[in-house]
């Protein structure tokens, strides 16, 4: 028996989950959950409706991962945003990672990586040309992980950080992908 929440969401393709725990859609009834994540792994926070506003427009592309327990232990979400080319006058899609968390205890077992992989493939129905993203400079744990997909630095952006940090502009050119 299916419980209503289960019926809501798309379940993913299990091989590509671990032994405790599995990647599937965001639902609205996550949020709360999901903001937690954010509020405990993250500096950078983000108000209610701005969590709602990225599920209405993009839910596709932004997932959690629960554990046995049924518990949300990390999330990842990302926006389409339309850009110029730097070739032509036309405008292109990009796909803008805004924010991955991994509760800290539940690191290290793959589940950065197959949120990553899950969401990346389900952008790609918005016909994107690139995938971007930046990260703290310091940040050398999610640079690792973002390399692992190919990503590149492109550029730094100075003082990106409410904090002053740095961060480097990584891309990945969707047909590599
Ligand atoms: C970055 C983050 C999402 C990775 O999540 P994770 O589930 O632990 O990552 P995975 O287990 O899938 O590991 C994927 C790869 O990332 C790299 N990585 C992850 N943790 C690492 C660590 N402590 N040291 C070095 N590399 C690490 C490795 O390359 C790893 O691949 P490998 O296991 O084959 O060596 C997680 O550390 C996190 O939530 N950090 C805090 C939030 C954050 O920084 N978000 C990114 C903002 S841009």
């Amino acid at each position: 028996m299916t419980t209503n929440k289960e019926t809501k969401t798309d379940i993913f393709d299990t091989s590509n989950s671990g032994p405790d725990f599995f990647i599937r859609r965001c639902v609205v009834e996550d949020l709360d959950e999901v903001i937690d994540i954010n509020e405990q792994e993250l500096p950078e926070d983000y108000p209610y409706f701005f969590y709602k506003s990225i599920l209405d427009n993009f839910p596709e592309c932004f997932l959690v991962a629960q554990n046995e327990r049924g518990r949300i232990i990390a999330y990842i979400m990302w926006r389409v945003e339309k850009a110029p080319s730097i070739n032509s006058l036309k405008y292109i899609n990009k796909g803008h990672l805004v924010s991955i968390a991994v509760s800290e205890r539940a690191r290290r077992k793959g589940i950065g990586k197959s949120l990553l992989l899950h969401s990346m493939k389900a952008i790609k129905k918005y016909k994107i040309h690139e995938y971007v993203l930046e990260v703290r400079v310091s940040n050398y744990t999610a640079i690792r992980l973002y390399e692992k997909f190919n990503y590149k630095i492109e550029s730094i952006k100075k003082n990106y950080y409410r904090d002053g940090e740095n961060a480097y502009f990584m891309t990945l050119n969707a047909k590599h992908f």
